[in-house]
């Protein structure tokens, strides 16, 4: 089956079943709820619908809606992760619920006029219930309806979410089976369906986890009934009236139905993969390391594609940033199968033929997406070749490899740390290339000893020009005053480097660390962390009072203070304000302190972990030393 031809077998099912098709909303949010840079879910454009807003189309409708999400960027390359993707989805707004939801997901996947798939390689999970709110015992008896009427006896899994024997409904908790986009907004319980994609291993059995890990099972379709509205406050509130999401991957169903066993194998990668072996010369499957290079260059200009037609374009922060980011990283791969001219447009062209059709923006858009990505490709070009320049003069290529040695390890006396790290700060010159480089003169280049050890450097001629030693004199308030202070900055940097979209949604401070949690769909680049980073630290170089002030909370937002929860406020508010030398603000919020008095007192800001807090939420955790 097609890609065109499964779309449309979606969208007849869903219109015979009195559902209105509707277009595919931009990738970029028309009205940032300030969670996601990018669309990354169907449901997403569709929100005020879910909360009770009537659709134009009625109270049933279905769709393809284009989704990028970048938060697993890092795991593109294996068999199923892809920053771009498509999801077809059926809607109810207050209209029918699990049964018909459920009886139609069987029906679209298992009969023969539609997909046609083996229901005895089908198993779904459903919600086991979790806080406060109930398993789905709707959701279950309706599965075992819906088995049983197709000839099959099916049984629940226990907690041990073991599948055996006749187990094929398996409830899992909120991690795997609550949805939610973003920090807050519509929200409940979901069913997920997987397909067993090698039935020829035997019989199926083990854990549910481990059979995902494996990939045994993938799943391909999930239904979502949406019973609540999370607030701000982090309350569920019941929704007046309830509403079905349903989410189905083009890509993996492709790949089901291909019999194949990843999304990079279907006719939606296939054309593009014969575009880069025809500019590099290499196979896709010449090696794992093809293998890799192939899918990620195909899915990032694919999404790079998709981006540059709905308005995005490379820049340093927020959307712009992803997709720099993209079009760099498929460049730099490229190079990695040795193409060494320009190449992003001719496999754009590829994607704008097999897709132009059903989204027919991209045809429109046709000059400025070549445009773009050629002039974000020569500019990264000219960004290597001064590196490489830089670089070849500070240690000629060969001359380790001349003399024989043993490799050194990076930073050692060898390489200069400090003029290394100069070719990233100075000249923007990836990691990644410095990395190979490197080795390829004859230094070993661990990745993350490398960072680790570019920070280490930064650190300590940081701590040691401001002065800054801990004698351990310091009680723990005045160490929680810092961290309070750092916590302002680190916000203010984030918003800066990341976007306006970037709230806070969460803080906790103890005397030794601080927690930040903030609004953001994506995972924050490495390179992203260090610019963020170095914002705070020069804010803290640079000496300056923090300055409070009390005044109303209308004031407080006639200068654009920052606050996280309003209603929390009382009529007087405290500002807490950092403002730099050239008289800009560096950070204005509305606190209750206490905070240190000048930002100099901090020393060295030092951010430790970042990772995802819930969906849409990151999260940062980061010291002072
Ligand atoms: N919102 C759900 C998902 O993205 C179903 O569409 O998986």
């Amino acid at each position: 089956m097609t890609a065109n031809e499964l779309r449309k077998k979606y969208l007849d099912f869903f219109e015979s079943k009195g559902h209105t098709i509707i277009p595919s909303a931009s990738l970029v949010p028309r009205e940032t709820d300030g969670s996601t840079l990018f669309t990354t879910a169907g449901m997403h454009p569709l929100v005020p619908y879910l909360l009770g807003e009537q659709h134009p189309g009625g109270n049933r409708v279905a769709n393809v809606q284009k989704c990028v999400r970048t938060g697993d960027i890092d795991d593109v390359g294996d068999n199923r992760h892809l920053t771009f993707f498509e999801m077809m989805g059926n809607w109810s707004f207050g209209d029918y619920f699990k049964k018909e939801a459920i009886q139609w997901s069987f029906e679209f996947l298992t009969n023969q006029k539609w997909l046609g798939l083996d229901k005895n390689r089908l198993y779904v999970t459903v919600f086991k219930g979790e806080n406060g709110i109930p398993r789905d015992e709707e959701a279950i008896a309706t599965w075992q309806k819906v088995f049983s009427d197709a000839g099959m006896d099916v049984e629940v899994a226990g907690e041990d979410e073991m599948i055996k024997n006749n187990v094929r409904i398996i409830p899992l908790g909120t991690d795997d089976n609550f949805w939610i986009a973003g920090a807050t907004g519509p929200c409940g319980g979901d069913t997920e369906m997987f397909y067993d994609m090698r039935p020829e291993e035997g019989k199926l059995e083990g854990k549910f986890g481990d059979l995902v890990d494996s990939f045994r099972i993938m799943e391909i379709w999930n239904n979502v009934f949406m019973e609540f509205n999370k607030t701000a406050e982090g309350k569920y509130e019941k929704l007046a009236k309830p509403n079905v999401d349903t989410g189905m991957g083009v890509e993996r169903t492709l790949t089901v139905l291909d019999g194949g066993y990843t999304v990079f194998e279907t006719e939606l990668f296939k054309p593009l993969f014969e575009k880069i072996t025809e500019i590099s010369g290499c196979g896709y499957q010449d090696s794992e390391e093809t293998k890799k290079a192939f899918r990620i260059i195909a899915d990032h200009i694919r999404a790079s594609v998709f981006m540059i037609a709905d308005g995005v374009t490379p820049l340093n922060t927020g959307a712009g940033y992803v997709l720099r980011r993209l079009i760099r990283r498929a460049v730099r791969y490229g190079k990695l199968i040795g193409i060494e001219k320009d190449f992003t447009v001719s496999v754009a062209e590829i994607v704008i033929q097999n897709f132009g059709d059903f989204y027919p923006e991209l045809k429109k858009q046709r000059e400025i997406i070549f445009a773009e990505l050629k002039k974000e490709e020569d500019k990264f070009r000219k960004t290597l070749e001064k590196g490489l320049a830089i670089l070849n003069k500070l240690y000629p290529i060969g001359v380790k490899q001349l003399e024989n040695l043993e490799y050194s390890p990076v930073i050692g006396k060898d390489v200069d740390p400090e003029k290394v790290f100069d070719l990233y700060q100075t000249y923007g010159f990836p990691f990644e290339i410095i990395q190979e480089e490197l080795k390829k003169r004859g230094f070993r280049a661990g990745e993350e000893e490398f960072e680790r050890r570019m920070k280490k450097h930064q650190d300590l001629s940081r701590t040691a020009s401001a002065g800054m030693f801990k004698g351990g004199l310091q009680d723990s308030g005045e160490d929680t005053r810092k961290l309070h202070t750092a916590a302002h900055l680190l916000l203010a940097a984030l918003r800066q480097i990341l976007g306006n979209h970037v709230f806070q949604k969460g803080s906790n401070i103890t005397p030794e660390r601080l927690r930040l949690d903030f609004s953001h769909g994506e995972k924050v680049a490495p390179e992203q962390l260090i610019l963020i980073e170095n914002l705070v630290n020069r804010a803290i170089d640079a000496k300056l009072d923090v300055l409070s002030e009390e005044m109303t909370l209308e004031q407080a937002k006639k200068i654009d203070a920052m606050g996280v929860f309003e209603s929390k406020y009382g009529e007087k508010v405290t500002v807490y304000s950092i403002i730099n030398d050239a008289g800009e603000v560096v950070s204005r919020e509305i606190c209750g302190g206490p905070h240190a008095k000048n930002t100099g007192e901090l020393g060295n800001f030092k951010i430790q972990k970042e990772e995802a807090s819930s969906s849409g939420v990151r999260r940062i955790k980061a010291v002072l030393t």
